[in-house]
């Protein structure tokens, strides 16, 4: 047994008691997007992939009216009487495993009284998809529980809709999907759109990926997050008038011009712009990882972070600071913001042999110019969500 399953078992029964009547365990990953960012809610492509750290969820049905909430993560806990409907509690922590439950609820699935202990190792708030892990990881063990017998897919789908209209953040698919779909050694090339995906083979050779932490507080993203959204869809209201279009990514990189032409306002025009070249820079970089060129494929994540910092201004000194003060590195192939943006983290591809020189020189450059201090992972590529026996 692994220490954390350990871990988390002694804390497990000393809480909720009962040594005779195991619990079950799940786990879902957390991700990290390579390349294709805020295309997802645009019906556009993306290419993540699930990490080797996660949600693990252990839990248990005990016989009673309650359903009781607690983490290794916070002290905070609770305890919700199971109804048929649940209300959102302000500001904790629970509302991403209970907007779930709740959304079973209204399916008809009522979670029995239950004692659930959770433990996260993705950094909280980093936009390595902490939220779609614990959702996610609640939807494989509500679903088993309750016999809902749902697919994966509408797992993925109600998490996501937990997220929306229970946590109040408005985030497309993205996210649920990577932790759902995982695949060890691969990214998951996805059509946001139709949900068409392929597992790619994630071969980097004498390549890393590192992730870096900016640590900085998420602050205002959730709503300059909305506000982007609004823009794109502003951007497609201004494109009706040209051609009927459900969503941005239905406009091709070869249409361009169209943005000057039909779209008034700067702002939105530089949105629109980004999501296009966003989405035919993701269609090269799969191509290029499949032909080995993982060159190209690093250029191609730098061009992207240009964008989402120029056109889509999601990005930030703390951000810029670490993807400009990498580019000067050696053996940094591409670096680029990862997630939601505004703070967060980066994802880098840096040669083995410059990993070291690449951490001891963005750690003195980042808290130089920032006053932070940066976090660094070498992360491996894990599979999706699923139960662990133990
Ligand atoms: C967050 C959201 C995703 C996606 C990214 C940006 O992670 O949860 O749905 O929009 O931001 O690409």
């Amino acid at each position: 047994m692994s220490n954390i399953i350990e871990r988390m078992l002694e804390s497990f029964y000393g809480k909720y008691g009962d040594r005779n009547s195991k619990p079950v365990l799940f786990f879902s990953p957390g991700r990290v997007n390579l390349i294709g960012e805020h295309t997802d809610y645009n019906g556009g492509f993306v290419f993540p992939c699930a990490l080797n750290f996660g949600t693990y969820l252990m839990i248990r049905n005990n016989g009673g009216k309650n359903i009781r909430f607690s983490t290794l993560n916070f002290t905070e806990e609770h305890s919700v009487p199971v109804k048929e409907e649940y209300k959102r509690i302000e500001r904790s922590w629970v509302n991403y495993p209970l907007g779930v439950i709740n959304e079973f609820a209204k399916l008809g699935y009522l979670l029995p009284g239950s004692d659930l202990l959770f433990y996260g190792d993705v950094p909280n708030g980093a936009g390595l998809s902490s939220s779609a892990s614990i959702e996610m990881v609640t939807a494989c063990a509500v679903n088993e529980i309750t016999g809902a017998g749902l697919a994966l897919i509408d797992l993925v789908k109600l998490s996501q809709k937990a997220e929306n209209i229970f946590v109040g953040m408005n985030c497309g698919i993205m996210d649920q999907f990577a932790s759902g779909f995982g695949k060890k050694d691969h990214a998951i090339f996805l059509n946001c759109d139709t949900l068409d995906y392929e597992n790619v083979p994630l071969i980097l050779g004498d390549y890393s990926l590192i992730i870096t932490n900016t640590n900085k507080r998420r602050g205002l993203t959730d709503s300059k997050y909305n506000e982007r959204r609004a823009e794109c869809d502003k951007a497609v209201e201004y494109l009706q008038a040209y051609r009927k279009i459900r969503n941005l990514s239905e406009t091709g990189t070869d249409e361009l011009a169209l943005l000057n032409k039909y779209i008034p306002d700067e702002i939105v025009l530089k949105r629109a712009r980004h999501v296009i070249t966003e989405n035919g820079r993701v269609l090269e970089a799969v191509k290029v990882l499949k032909e080995n060129n993982i060159a190209r494929f690093g250029e191609l994540m730098n061009q992207s972070h240009d964008s989402l910092r120029g056109d889509y201004e999601v990005t930030g000194i703390e951000l810029d600071t670490l993807v400009y003060e990498g580019r000067k590195i050696a053996g940094v192939l591409g670096t680029r913001m990862t997630g939601a943006g505004f703070g967060g983290c980066t994802v880098s591809i840096v040669h083995k042999d410059h990993v070291e020189e690449y951490i001891n020189t963005i750690t003195e450059a980042y808290t130089r110019k920032t006053g932070l201090n940066a976090d660094f992972y070498q992360p491996s590529v894990g599979n999706g969500s699923g139960r662990i026996e133990f």
